[in-house]
């Protein structure tokens, strides 16, 4: 294992448990692209893959050896544009004369153990080794360095790419990929995942064809419109078996994610920072981090592809004191009030958690300035006196009183025009001044971008969670951003809105982690438009969706999977009919899909019944039981509800002792065709007990055979709980 140079064949060889990724130099100059798969050998000489075709109209390059030698033809590894290769480049540069080509070739590599974390960016740590290779354009002196990490038990590489201005005039950076990979064969499905605001990440699997399909936001946020993950399979890829890519970018921002196929048949992947309103000023000198894009690859189907990334989130992503350790049990108090509460009201809500076996009360929306409804006080983050005459202390001392700790929603990149904070500074807010502006959700985006803004969001947001006893945040992000446009950079610099926007909300919530490092913090953007990997290494938990609807949420918790692991999703069990959907479920059924994440409610505790509070006690004290299985254990896609009337999935410890699985009817079938279920991940010697059934099986005839499904009436579930005898 490991990554090597082979002189011989000059091939950079990054090995990882079963993986191989090769690139090698070509021609003296070009970094040749030909492999990632299975495991290879080392000394492998795959320039014996490069076949020449007939270059009719792919011109050749200064000093090609013969006609045949041409970019357009040459699986690539970080292309750019200029020298003949037709299909998107990874890196783009405009120069002070208005030139906008670039040639980079290979000048030297270095390989190091371990890895340094990005600069200014979330990505992993704990990899295994580091290699970087620095490529110059020399006719103008501008410098890539391509880094990649590998995470050898897990199959991961991490990649991303560092533009340097070594010219002496400042240069414009207009494209800057994380990734690009050339495969050679592009016979593949292309998967990613899809959404709205109520409906996030549906999983859209459909063919590549000729031509160029990419997915991506510009939104301002990585977006519930797609999410920043990208697989290719084979056309007979299941969970279980067959090739599985995947590429997810660790960014919070606008993406892209692109497959271009050639007319030869081979797919060019790309991902990174979206290239559309993006330009960067680079003073001689300075240079450019990307974000850091994670990619694997199996032979062993999806779902293996979701553990290796579920793996990497879990273990090599961020810093947060809380990331594997179980999470409060929370009532929030949204869907229970909305903006209609005073001290009296959740004060006896705060009352009503008594002997529920809740950790946390969060206060959500309408807290702070004025705010009695959406129109205003966002930025005045002091208690509206209205409401709460007293301050946010009886409801501490409340939930102090009962054993409880306390929690507190926050929007801080918002500013509302009905706000003490928009009064004093309208130059805040992300617009142009003497045009027009869109709000959304009457709201405006708070310039981010500044540094006084900063500033601001650190001395204000910091100072209630300074005064004040609170365990808990939930961090929302409530529209997309219009008119990006800011006062406070000069014209040549508002390409870097974006991003700035972006590097300046990571600090704040590195701040918030360094100066309160107990702190839950959970992320949330209307749900879930922002369940991204840049928000999950500061973050380790998300509210996966507005929809709290348990069988909407099967879907959307499913399709997260395939990239993010369970415990990172926040779901809790709402009222029935629920709000959203109007839809009546089982009180079981909705417990045993918000108890397969990291678990809470969104119900008003006072309006319960006797028996539905014993309900309550009884789930919270079996959250407790299985959620070690849910922080650790290994998970298993077992049916897909997308394509059935049903839907299962399951966790395994990494030791195979103990096991967890959860089936949910959707509709109904007359005569149904789903009888067994299969599960998975089981050690096929050991005997299991399933407490449900109070039966023991082997673990062979459980993969293998299965067990017999009782009958389930619609929107019905049931759980099965293994132990390792
Ligand atoms: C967003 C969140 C909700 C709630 C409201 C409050 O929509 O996703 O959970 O916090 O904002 O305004």
């Amino acid at each position: 294992m490991g990554i090597t140079f082979d002189k011989s064949t000059q091939f950079f060889h990054l090995t990882t448990k079963n993986t191989s990724y090769l690139f090698g130099i070509f021609d003296n100059n070009y970094l040749y692209s030909p492999y990632y798969g299975r495991r290879l050998r080392e000394g492998t000489d795959l320039k014996r893959l490069w076949q020449k075709y007939p270059s009719g109209f792919s011109p050749n390059y200064e000093g090609a050896p013969s006609v045949d030698y041409a970019l357009d033809l040459i699986p690539t590894e970080y292309p750019a544009y200029g020298g003949g290769d037709y299909r998107n480049p990874a890196v783009g540069v405009h120069f002070e004369d208005g030139s906008r080509i670039i040639d980079p070739k290979f000048v030297s590599y270095t390989i190091t153990d371990g890895n340094e974390e990005l600069k200014g960016l979330p990505s992993l740590s704990g990899g295994d080794q580091t290699l970087e290779v620095l490529l110059r354009d020399e006719p103008s002196g501008v410098e890539i360095v391509l880094h990649y990490v590998i995470f050898e038990d897990i199959d991961i590489i991490a990649r991303s790419a560092r533009i340097i201005n070594g010219t002496n005039e400042a240069i414009r950076v207009t494209r800057a990929l994380s990734m690009s990979m050339d495969l050679p064969i592009a016979d593949y499905d292309m998967i990613g995942l899809y959404g709205t605001h109520i409906r996030e990440r549906q999983i859209d699997r459909s063919p590549l064809r000729h031509g160029i399909q990419s997915v991506g936001s510009r939104r301002g946020t990585s977006s519930h419109h797609h999410n920043p993950f990208i697989s290719f399979v084979s056309k007979t890829t299941t969970e279980e078996q067959g090739d599985a890519y995947g590429c997810a970018l660790i960014y919070s921002g606008n993406w892209i994610g692109v497959a271009e196929v050639d007319p030869f048949g081979g797919a060019r992947v790309q991902m990174g920072i979206h290239p559309a309103d993006f330009s960067w000023k680079l003073n001689p000198g300075e240079e450019f981090v990307t974000p850091e894009a994670v990619i694997t690859y199996t032979h062993n189907g999806m779902n293996r592809m979701s553990q290796n990334f579920h793996d990497a989130f879990r273990y090599h992503l961020g810093h947060t004191k809380n990331r594997n350790k179980r999470r409060p049990i929370v009532v929030n108090n949204w869907e229970a009030t909305y903006f209609d509460f005073d001290e009296e009201k959740l004060l006896g809500i705060i009352e009503s958690c008594k002997g529920l076996g809740i950790d946390t009360f969060v206060l959500d929306d309408g807290w702070f300035g004025h705010r009695d409804t959406d129109n205003s006080s966002l930025g005045d983050w002091f208690v509206h006196t209205g409401k709460l005459p007293n301050g946010l202390t009886p409801l501490i001392e409340k939930c102090e009183e009962q054993g409880m700790t306390f929690g507190l929603w926050f929007e801080p990149e918002m500013i509302s025009e009905d706000s003490e904070l928009y009064r004093a500074h309208p130059d805040w807010a992300l617009k142009k001044n003497g045009r027009p502006f869109c709000r959304g959700r009457q709201q405006l985006i708070l310039d981010l971008s500044r540094e006084d803004v900063l500033e601001y969001l650190q001395e204000t947001v910091g100072g209630v969670l300074r005064n004040n006893r609170i365990s808990y945040v939930k961090w929302d992000m409530n529209r997309h951003f219009t008119e990006a446009y800011s006062e406070a950079l000069p014209p040549d610099q508002q390409g870097e809105v974006f991003h700035r926007f972006v590097l300046n909300l990571y600090r704040f919530m590195a701040y918030l982690n360094e100066n309160f490092p107990d702190l839950v913090i959970e992320g949330c953007s209307g749900g879930g438009g922002r369940f991204d990997a840049g928000v999950l290494y500061y973050q380790p938990q998300i509210w996966t969706s507005d929809d709290s609807d348990a069988i909407e949420r099967l879907k959307i918790q499913y399709g997260t999977s395939m990239c993010y692991p369970p415990q990172a999703m926040t779901a809790h069990l709402s009222a029935s009919p629920n709000h959203q959907m109007n839809r009546v479920t089982p009180y079981n059924t909705r417990a045993l899909v918000a108890q397969s994440a990291s678990f809470g409610y969104e119900l008003n505790p006072l309006h319960l019944t006797d028996e539905e509070r014993a309900q309550i006690k009884t789930q919270t004290d079996r959250y407790r039981e299985v959620s070690d299985m849910i922080l650790k254990g290994d998970f298993y896609r077992l049916i897909n509800p997308f394509n059935t009337n049903a839907c299962a999935w399951m966790f395994v410890l990494p030791d195979k002792s103990k096991a967890y699985a959860v089936y949910v009817r959707q509709l109904n079938l007359p005569a149904d065709p789903v009888k067994v279920l299969k599960f998975q991940g089981l050690d096929p010697e050991a005997v299991y007990h399933i407490d449900e059934l109070d039966a023991d099986f082997g673990g062979d005839e459980l993969m293998y055979a299965g067990v017999a499904l009782k009958h389930l009436w619609d929107f019905e579930a049931t759980s099965f709980t293994l132990t390792k005898k």
